[in-house]
């Protein structure tokens, strides 16, 4: 089964920060997986939700603050004083711990709340600059981001995030177009996922913490996941 260390390694560390990399790279997994917004002055960073409260000591919109606003904040101490004064991370540095690595980087590009003009020709470009084409893969709940990343870069993959099951997902996904599904644990279980896979599309499924819902979607022909526990879970999967 193909591994991404979702957010990082975000079980035990806090998500999406260079410590939260660095495990993950050291755990030897097939990939990461970490989204990414645009702060007030154009910059990339690496964070998970919109605004920095639930994963910093500050308060506020990503799109509100400069890049150097947000340096002053510590992303670490609200998961554990161990990781104390971890700062955002840019795009770029995440791109930098990986660029001499063999990890597959999922790049989730979070623009359905806020557009963020610009962004996906920015991360286009920043994987470009990187030489990492081969190794990315760019994925967003905002379908019209991803098929901007196929107008501008048609050789990187690109995958639609999904919460549910889809009527037709074969038809859907060559519509955007996109490479692959990325999909929320409880839909991915349901016979849906059997009629894709079966078109060899990639599924890739979220976010799966528990050995029990590793070995179903194994069940299911599912051979990607994301989880918070690479470490827990890989040490599952070589007992099968
Ligand atoms: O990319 C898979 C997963 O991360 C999507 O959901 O909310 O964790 O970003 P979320
Ligand atoms: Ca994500």
């Amino acid at each position: 089964m193909d591994i991404y260390a979702h957010r990082g390694s975000s079980g035990t560390h806090p998500e999406n920060t260079i410590s939260a990399f660095r495990e993950a790279a050291r755990l030897q997994v097939t990939g990461v997986e970490f989204d990414v917004h645009m702060t007030k002055d154009g910059e990339l960073v690496v964070i998970h939700d919109e605004r920095i409260d639930r994963t910093s000591n500050g308060n506020g919109f990503v799109k509100d603050m400069t890049l150097e606003e947000l340096r002053g904040f510590d992303f670490g101490s609200w998961f554990s004083s161990d990781f104390k004064g971890e700062p955002i991370p840019t795009l770029q540095e995440v791109l930098d711990i990986f660029s001499t690595t063999h990890h597959h980087l999922n790049i989730e590009v979070k623009s359905d709340i806020f557009p963020y003009d610009g962004m996906v020709e920015k991360v286009v470009k920043a994987v470009a600059m990187m030489n990492l084409d081969a190794r990315v893969v760019i994925s967003s709940f905002d379908h019209g981001a991803i098929r901007r990343v196929k107008q501008l870069a048609p050789q990187l993959e690109t995958a639609a995030l999904f919460m549910e099951s889809l009527v037709n997902p074969l038809n859907y996904l060559r519509s955007i177009p996109a490479d692959a599904l990325h999909l929320f644990l409880p839909a991915a279980v349901r016979p849906f996922a059997r009629g894709v896979l079966d078109e060899k599309v990639k599924v890739r499924v979220f976010t799966v913490n528990e050995e029990k819902h590793a070995e179903a979607l194994l069940t299911v022909g599912i051979t990607a996941i994301f989880t918070d526990f690479p470490e827990k879970i890989m040490a599952f999967l070589q007992t099968k």
